[in-house]
């Protein structure tokens, strides 16, 4: 290379590196402390963070105590509403403001969706269903939903499940360990008993995982099926770690792909076994069969996918809330002696025919919820831009979010008293039981797409919680940690450990 070429590159080299060098101190001074190329709004409160990459440290440092830390910047900024902007992550805003809250769950509902990156993620588990589902599908999916959800023989038949799984509960589990004395985990034991039930409800099937020494196959799938799609939805890498642990695993270790195989075969395997039945002129109450007899909004039957997808999305949607509920709620009864004392006192007074006295239940249940938000966040996207009542401006494409976790524990939306358990809350100076909007509550999310569910959890919840109060002394196992675990639910890290004491002894 003669002299001359070596100058040249040599000079063209440093020309691109000076403008290399140029154009990342621009980007540097228009991004600051926000993620390259997020166009933040200078109106939201937020958390700084570095040049070109936002606050992804903070984020990714942070993942396990997801809800908590969001609360904590909350408060540092003491706003209802903060915008994060980290890079690899879309620009998020997230409000715990009952008025934005009603807002765009409510008011302006078309115009906020569940992400296309979310519903590909959730896909393997709630197909085309309801839960995934928006626009014209969504409206026709509900309104099958509600109409086969609000049957009565469905109704009585929940009744009839909850009673008979809380019996096996209590007389084939719970009187075992307080006769024995043994150290039970009352979490792993709800999710057995919400998994039965909920089973029971949608297939008619009984998967005896209560009462069974072995793991139950479809039961392990459902369970590993719900961490692959909060997996999918949370971690970028899981495609690649699921080919990782597809190679490298054991014989007897079943693939993902081969645990969504169980779970639909056991799914399309009862559905076709139901409708020899239903033909043979069998008669049942569960949610598959009245959802094959009352077909679709437009009188025709459901295909099998749709079927597979109303109730495989109805258990997970209700399984793992409602044992998450339940596990939170023991907790706080455990560590408040004195709820439990009016809880019995109620239990003793209560008369059938006044029913309307009943207020402690739904206080409790209520507050435990309030607290331990089992869908703590939820997130949407906007499709155009908007304003909300507190001013915030939405721009077409951005991310938006609740996070139940936080606005329970924020003064302004409870109060000074947030973050104590505190049942009466919920009462009115006249002893009246206080209804709060569903966006300072959301809970069971917002109408117009409010949880089906609700009116079946609460009756699961509370009838297990007065059952198992009124037969049983518990207390904790020393020295345990509640934290919670960030997935699809808020459920406890490390379980519910406790001794268990029959009360008449
Ligand atoms: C404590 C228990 C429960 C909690 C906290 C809960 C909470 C929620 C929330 C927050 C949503 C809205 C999700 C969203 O659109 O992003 C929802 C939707 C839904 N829930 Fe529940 N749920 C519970 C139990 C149940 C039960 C027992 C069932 C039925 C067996 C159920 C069925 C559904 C269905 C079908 C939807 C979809 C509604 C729609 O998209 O229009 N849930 N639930």
């Amino acid at each position: 290379m003669s002299n001359q070429t070596k100058d040249r590159l040599i000079s063209t080299t440093k020309f691109a590196y000076g403008a290399a060098v140029g154009l990342f101190g621009m980007l540097v001074l228009k991004y600051p402390d926000c993620a390259i190329f997020h166009d933040v709004p200078e109106n939201i409160p937020r958390i700084k963070g570095f040049p070109l990459i936002g606050s992804i440290i903070q984020e990714v440092a942070n993942y396990e105590k997801y809800y908590g830390s969001q609360h904590e910047q909350f408060t540092k900024l003491n706003t209802l509403t903060m915008v994060t902007s980290a890079v690899g992550l879309p620009l998020t805003i997230t409000t715990i403001d009952p008025k934005n809250i009603e807002h765009f769950l409510r008011v302006n509902f078309s115009n906020y969706v569940k992400s296309d990156h979310f519903r590909t993620s959730l896909k393997g588990l709630f197909g085309h269903s309801i839960v995934l589902s928006e626009g014209h599908r969504w409206a026709y999916h509900r309104k099958a939903a509600v109409r086969i959800f609000s049957t009565k023989r469905l109704e009585d038949y929940f009744a009839h499940v909850i009673v008979t799984e809380l019996n096996v509960m209590v007389k084939k589990v719970l009187d075992n360990y307080a006769l024995d004395g043994a150290i039970i985990d009352l979490q792993d034991l709800f999710l057995k008993y919400t998994m039965d039930s909920f089973v029971m409800i949608a297939f008619g099937k009984n998967l005896n995982t209560l009462t069974s020494k072995e793991v139950v196959p479809v039961s392990e799938s459902f369970d590993k099926c719900v961490q692959h799609v909060f997996n999918m939805s949370t971690n970028p890498f899981t495609p690649i770690i699921d080919k990782f642990n597809n190679v490298f695993r054991g014989p007897q270790t079943k693939s993902i792909n081969q645990h969504y195989d169980t779970l639909n075969d056991f799914a399309y395997t009862i559905i076709a076994e139901r409708k020899d039945d239903l033909k043979n002129g069998h008669s049942f109450n569960d949610l598959l069969s009245v959802a094959m007899e009352q077909g679709n909004e437009s009188g025709e039957e459901f295909s099998d996918e749709d079927l597979r997808d109303l109730i495989v999305s109805s258990i997970v949607a209700a399984r793992d809330a409602n044992a998450a509920a339940l596990s939170w709620g023991l907790l706080c009864i455990i560590q408040h002696p004195e709820v439990q004392v009016k809880l019995l006192q109620e239990i003793e007074n209560y008369l059938p025919e006044n029913k309307n006295d009943q207020q402690q239940q739904p206080l409790l249940f209520y507050e435990i919820l309030r607290l331990y938000p089992p869908a703590t966040v939820n997130f949407r996207d906007a499709l155009n831009d908007d304003v909300w009542p507190d001013g915030t401006k939405i721009r077409k494409g951005n991310t938006v979010s609740i996070n139940l976790y936080a606005q329970a524990r924020s003064p302004k939306v409870w109060g000074d008293d947030c973050n104590e358990f505190k049942p009466e809350r919920w009462l009115q100076p006249d002893g009246r039981l206080r209804h709060e909007s569903q966006a300072k509550w959301p809970i069971f999310n917002v109408s117009p797409r409010a949880c089906i569910g609700q009116n079946l959890a609460t009756l699961e919840s509370i009838t297990a919680i007065v059952t198992l109060v009124q037969r049983y002394k518990f207390s904790l196992v020393p020295n345990q940690n509640f934290e919670y675990s960030v997935s699809l639910v808020m459920a406890m890290k490390h379980g519910l450990k406790v001794h268990v004491q029959n009360r008449e002894n």
